[in-house]
């Protein structure tokens, strides 16, 4: 019960940190709704003629709303400042008489072509020092004065139009602001704008010297001007990893400005309409948490089935498990309110090949947000486009426009499902006690995603991989997880995990060891606490303002080449290594949970564990392949802390939510639910196949 008080706690004081939006409207995600569905629609790639069809028809699919506008800017501003929104006006009238809201979009993510003519020093340039075109999208430089300009004109027009129009629900800004493949602008917009940041951080141009390291090669600068964006095509060898590190903070950064920028704009324009933008799943380039404070909503958009093999003989057609679940668990604790704002209808275009997800498959994906606490699903697109560059993509209907597609009926099928649950709501309904005492907070910093790619010490490392095999570990355990960062309280969570935590300051190590001596149970693991956040090494021993935390010392790590594996012995088992190996030293009542097998170091320590106050600190030093270790420490640790641990298959999910139990099968072979025989099944039954779904109250 205490945890459940503090979570709610943490959901409001979350919401409330909306710029001006202040608290979460209630009206917004009426709780007793729990998820709504909806789908993208792109009225100006139509006839008019068709409109009030297609808006009827998506209505009889069960949709609740219709995404409209992110890629529409030429027809919202046909010339420059010739504003025409009645296309659009008709469109949410439309969708007003079926019943459905709308979320309208900023369309900043495609230029018109008059605007590129007349200012090409709105495109972005790329790593090679060419200027980008119009064409496609993304094209334009959001550190340009020019575009930001452009940018807010449109979105002010747009947003006076939108902004007190009571079927508008929300705003999304941008889509999946990025430049793709092409990472980063390197134009002298976003140079002047580096330089500015780091004047802005470093006040002056030693103190940069030193964070630097400009000692090291010569690499010194004299003023914040003589300073570019380390660009590894113009460099002849390695750049420094502390400017790399700072230009891949300062994009995120400029980002996220860009972001409340237009999120600006919108409140200041409009009445009780939430504000989002749709992240891409896991885009290093991206920080989301860089923007709590200026979204309502948290979404994120997600093509599960697009030629990647996944798990199992099934796997190419079900998607990746830990991938789906840890971004709800990445997205959900911003603010509480997340979703999926792309949803894959059926085949992509994209892909290297393009399958076909397994029948099921769609309808799985939409529970799993369910299970996941997500507030909103909407997928992209309702119509199968006839032209243009995504025609192979499938939509909720077929390319007539009127024939729903084995996707649609999926679609329906969930929402059916959705409707028929919140019948069954109970607000009175609380998390069972078990589950609430495996509530883990997954603690993740960019710093550390940056840092550690940028000198990876090994090929074999994969920093997201490393991740997934505890974030997977965890999900075997039938352990909610939060995924925060350090600026989150991870204080009143029984359990923390943070993994491969490369750079760490004093006063973060200061609330590691507070949260530990005050009975939470703290896991770590190898790569933690090397540097400091500069990405310097401390000048101590390896890792060393550690020690006393882990209860062990460092003495060195070891890296085995591609071909060349080592082995760990622990809990009587024998498991296999490649990428990371540090050998521990533990101090007096430092318990060994693992030890190397081979090498030189044959029988010296790779995990230990020990008492730290009230709580235990654990220290997993070597990255195994599989992530079995892992897996085997994890459950002694929460075994031993009295969080009896499930033992699921790691692409069988199952969570609590709102008094219902959502279980999704993402395994190449059926799973039983882990349910008692009281258990009342709502949706699927007590074995579920590959691609299906079971809801139960218990
Ligand atoms: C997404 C993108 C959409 C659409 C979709 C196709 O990544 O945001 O605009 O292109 O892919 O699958």
């Amino acid at each position: 019960m205490k945890w459940l008080r503090w979570i709610a706690c943490v959901l409001l004081a979350g919401g409330a940190g909306g710029i001006v939006a202040g608290a979460p409207n209630p009206d917004w995600f009426p709780k007793q709704q729990m998820l709504t569905i909806g789908v993208y629609y792109y009225p100006e790639a139509w006839p008019a003629s068709q409109w009030a069809r297609d808006m009827a028809n998506i209505h009889k699919l069960g949709m609740e709303y219709v995404h409209m506008g992110e890629f529409a800017w030429y027809f919202m501003e046909p010339q420059e400042d010739n504003y025409q929104f009645d296309w659009l006006e008709k469109n949410v009238e439309l969708a007003a008489k079926q019943g459905m809201k709308v979320i309208l979009c900023t369309p900043s993510a495609t230029p018109p072509i008059w605007l590129t003519r007349k200012h090409p020093e709105i495109l972005m340039v790329d790593k090679a020092g060419r200027t980008m075109d119009h064409g496609s999208r993304e094209q334009a430089d959001w550190s340009s004065p020019v575009y930001r300009e452009y940018v807010t004109k449109i979105v002010t027009e747009l947003v006076k139009r939108f902004g007190h129009n009571p079927h508008v629900w929300g705003w999304q800004i941008d889509n999946e602001l990025s430049h793709y493949g092409r990472h980063y602008s390197y134009s002298p917009a976003a140079t002047a704008k580096f330089r500015n940041w780091l004047r802005e951080t470093y006040g002056t141009v030693d103190r940069l010297n030193q964070a630097w390291g400009g000692a090291f090669w010569s690499e010194m600068y004299q003023n914040f001007d003589q300073i570019d964006i380390p660009n590894t095509e113009t460099l002849v060898a390695d750049p420094s990893p502390h400017a790399m590190l700072d230009f891949e903070r300062w994009f995120a950064h400029e980002t996220a400005d860009y972001l409340q920028m237009q999120a600006n704009i919108i409140r200041k324009y409009s009445q009780n309409q939430w504000v989002t933008t749709n992240y891409m799943t896991l885009n290093k380039d991206v920080d989301p948490s860089l923007s709590s404070n200026n979204l309502d909503v948290f979404t994120w958009t997600h093509y599960p089935v697009h030629g990647e093999m996944n798990e199992g003989k099934l796997g190419f057609r079900l998607g990746s498990a830990e991938q789906m679940s840890f971004m709800h668990d990445f997205m959900r604790p911003f603010t509480g309110l997340s979703g999926l704002m792309e949803l894959q209808p059926g085949q992509v275009n994209w892909g290297d090949v393009n399958p076909w997800p397994l029948p099921g498959a769609i309808h799985m994906w939409i529970m799993r947000a369910f299970g996941a606490d997500a507030r909103l699903v909407c997928t992209y697109r309702y119509r199968q486009p006839l032209f243009g560059s995504e025609i192979y993509h499938k939509g909720l209907v077929e390319p007539d426009g009127v024939t729903p597609s084995p996707g649609g009926r999926e679609y329906a099928q969930a929402m059916r499902d959705i409707v028929e649950l919140r019948k069954h709501y109970d607000s009175n309904a609380r998390e069972p006690a078990d589950y609430t005492a495996r509530r883990t907070a997954f603690l993740i910093h960019y710093d550390n995603w940056w840092d550690i790619d940028n000198h990876p010490q090994t090929t074999r490392w994969s920093t997201v991989g490393h991740w997934m095999r505890y974030y997977r570990a965890l999900k075997t355990m039938m352990a909610p997880v939060d995924v925060i960062t350090p600026d989150r309280d991870f204080s009143k969570y029984p359990f923390v995990v943070a993994p491969a935590y490369q750079l760490i300051d004093d006063d973060l190590i200061h609330r590691l060891t507070a949260y530990a001596q005050n009975g939470g149970h703290l896991i770590l693991t190898c790569r933690t606490a090397e540097k400091d956040p500069n990405g310097h090494l401390w000048e101590t021993l390896w890792a060393e303002p550690i020690y006393t935390l882990i209860g062990a010392k460092i003495p060195f790590y070891d890296l085995l080449p591609p071909g060349v594996v080592g082995h760990v012995n622990a809990a009587g088992k024998n498991f296999v290594w490649g990428s990371w190996g540090e050998i521990l030293e533990p101090q007096q009542g430092t318990e060994v949970l693992a030890k190397y097998a081979d090498q030189f170091y044959a029988g010296r320590p790779a995990a230990v564990t020990h008492k730290l106050g009230r709580g235990t600190v654990t220290y997993i030093g070597v990255d195994t392949l599989d992530g079995e270790l892992e897996r085997v420490l994890l459950h002694r640790v929460y075994e031993s802390a009295g969080a009896a641990p499930a033992n699921l298959d790691p692409n069988f999910l199952v969570d609590w939510r709102d008094g219902f139990w959502v279980a999704t099968n993402l395994a190449s072979q059926p799973e039983a639910i882990p349910a008692g025989a009281s258990a009342h099944l709502l949706v699927g039954g007590r074995e579920v196949p590959p691609g299906g779904v079971a809801v139960w109250t218990q």
